[in-house]
């Protein structure tokens, strides 16, 4: 080795920007530098793909001169509504003109229709919006917007798919808000790769942030989510925009969650919550009850969670079922519920609750499609399957939270005083909830417990008296 190996020459910095080759994880999105079979990062086979000329694009957009941070102004950042309420809630008042959002989701979950709404919304508002709908037909997009009553003037649609045919229709229109649908359509000819792949799909992306950041124009991109993660998509977008919002839903169920996961002007633990209806997606202002319609209140196997998404409470119905099994291995099924978190509380409520459930099947569900991933669902979940095997019921106006712990004992969980706020405004009078909880509003028994082995008695679901509620 010589000492210039150690001491290269110094260059330019832009110099040093060269197009490189690297390989990114077309499901997880890590970069490095050699190809392999396996993507260390993620663990999947087959799923690196070569990346050229990313650093070449990422040069083009130092175009701008330094400023004084106090010369910045202000009003640049400030949310325009949209005029749809549940994703204004969930963006903190709007979409910030000039910034880029990746609207994600499973395919056939809304987000075309979303993007529709908010772009007939602009147009209504006397705004331009151009949508590019490069993945159906015009006609397509068009019965659409007569089925949710949207032909509105200011709306524009084109067909292209080609990045080059894109610019040039903002450069014609100058839209305020332009819609992508979807960035793994678009395709830039000079860059290497099909539509959809790792370097198409981030180098696009890059320069629609960059037209976004120059002209004003609010962008959304919509992005598909496969369950395998085959498409290049919002995972390797999250680090390019300004703001990551995934739409999530049971299709067979008409609820939609939007999150978001990443927002450079605002929270990202609001909410927004619409009802997919034959006029497309309405906003969901009061989802208390959302889940708890048809609810079969004698029935034994149900317990209600007031849950957290975000900073919203929502009630939540977990039910289960146990039957004798039929094989030598019992089944256990979830839905809507971590299947290992099911079997971590099945073990507890053996071990250390005393029931017995090793040669039972065992169904839990949380009804309405939605799932229920916070640790509070630990208590309800146990108390549905101790409920379901000794047929007694918890009562239909009580709900339970608390995470529980190997040793069976009940945690606590935070906001519980929105939580139960929340229960008792609709109707709920007990609550089972660990140790450390708060008293709750005026009307709304608090029942403290410190074991899972005693929320069990504390509820009448064991003993011989009437289990509460009765
Ligand atoms: P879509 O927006 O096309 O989903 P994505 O773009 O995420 O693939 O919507 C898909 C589903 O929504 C479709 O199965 C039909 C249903 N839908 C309604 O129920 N009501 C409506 O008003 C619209 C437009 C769609
Ligand atoms: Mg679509």
């Amino acid at each position: 080795m010589t000492s210039t190996d150690l001491h290269p020459e110094p260059t330019t910095l832009r110099a040093q920007r060269r197009p490189r080759t690297d390989f990114a994880c077309t499901a997880c999105g890590a970069t490095q530098p050699t190809w392999a079979g396996r993507c260390p990062g993620c663990g999947e086979w087959n799923t690196l793909e070569e990346v050229v000329g990313r650093a070449m694009a990422s040069a083009a957009v130092a175009t701008t001169e330094a400023v004084p941070l106090a010369d910045v102004p202000a009003g640049s950042a400030v949310p325009a509504p949209t005029g749809c309420s549940e994703l204004d809630r969930a963006l903190g008042g709007g979409l910030v003109p000039g910034s880029v959002t990746l609207l994600g989701g499973e395919p056939g979950i809304g987000k075309s229709t979303l993007t529709l709404q908010v772009a007939a919304g602009r147009a209504r508002a006397g705004g331009r919006a151009l949508l590019v709908s490069a993945e159906e037909s015009a006609a397509q997009v068009r019965r659409r917007a007569e089925r949710l009553g949207v032909l509105e003037d200011g709306l524009w649609l084109a067909g292209d798919a080609d990045l080059g045919s894109i610019l040039a229709h903002l450069d014609r229109l100058s839209p305020d808000l332009l819609v992508v649908d979807s960035i793994q359509t678009v395709h830039d000819p000079d860059v290497t790769g099909a539509p959809g792949s790792v370097a198409q799909v981030r180098a696009c992306a890059h320069r629609l942030v960059v037209e976004a950041k120059r002209r004003g124009t609010t962008v959304l991109l919509v992005g598909h989510v496969t369950k395998e993660g085959s498409l290049a998509g919002p995972k390797v977008l999250e680090h390019v925009v300004d703001t990551v919002a995934d739409l999530v839903g049971d299709r067979h169920h008409a609820l939609r969650l939007l999150r978001v996961a990443k927002h450079r002007f605002g929270p990202t633990d609001e909410l927004g919550l619409f009802a997919m209806e034959v006029g497309g997606l309405a906003p969901v202002e009061d989802p208390g009850r959302l889940f708890l319609a048809d609810r079969a209140v004698e029935a034994s196997g149900s317990a209600v969670l007031p849950a957290m998404e975000g900073r919203r409470p929502l009630l939540v119905e977990l039910q289960a079922l146990v039957v004798r099994a039929t094989t030598p291995h019992p089944r256990r099924s979830s839905q809507g519920v971590d299947p290992r978190r099911l079997a971590l509380l099945l073990a507890v409520l053996d071990r250390r609750a005393g029931l017995e459930l090793g040669a039972l099947d065992v169904y839990v569900t949380a009804v309405g499609g939605v799932q229920v991933t916070e640790p509070g669902a630990d208590l309800p979940l146990a108390l549905a399957v101790a409920s379901a095997l000794t047929g007694r019921r918890l009562g239909a106006d009580s709900v339970a939270c608390g995470e529980i712990g190997l040793g069976g004992e009940v945690r606590q969980v935070a906001h519980l005083e929105r939580r139960l706020q929340e229960a008792h405004r609709l109707g709920f009078r007990r609550a089972v909830l660990p140790q450390s909880a708060p008293a709750g509003p005026d009307g709304l028994e608090v029942v403290r417990v410190r074991t899972l082995a005693e929320a069990v008695a504390a509820t009448g679901l064991l003993g011989d008296g009437p289990a509460v509620g009765d």
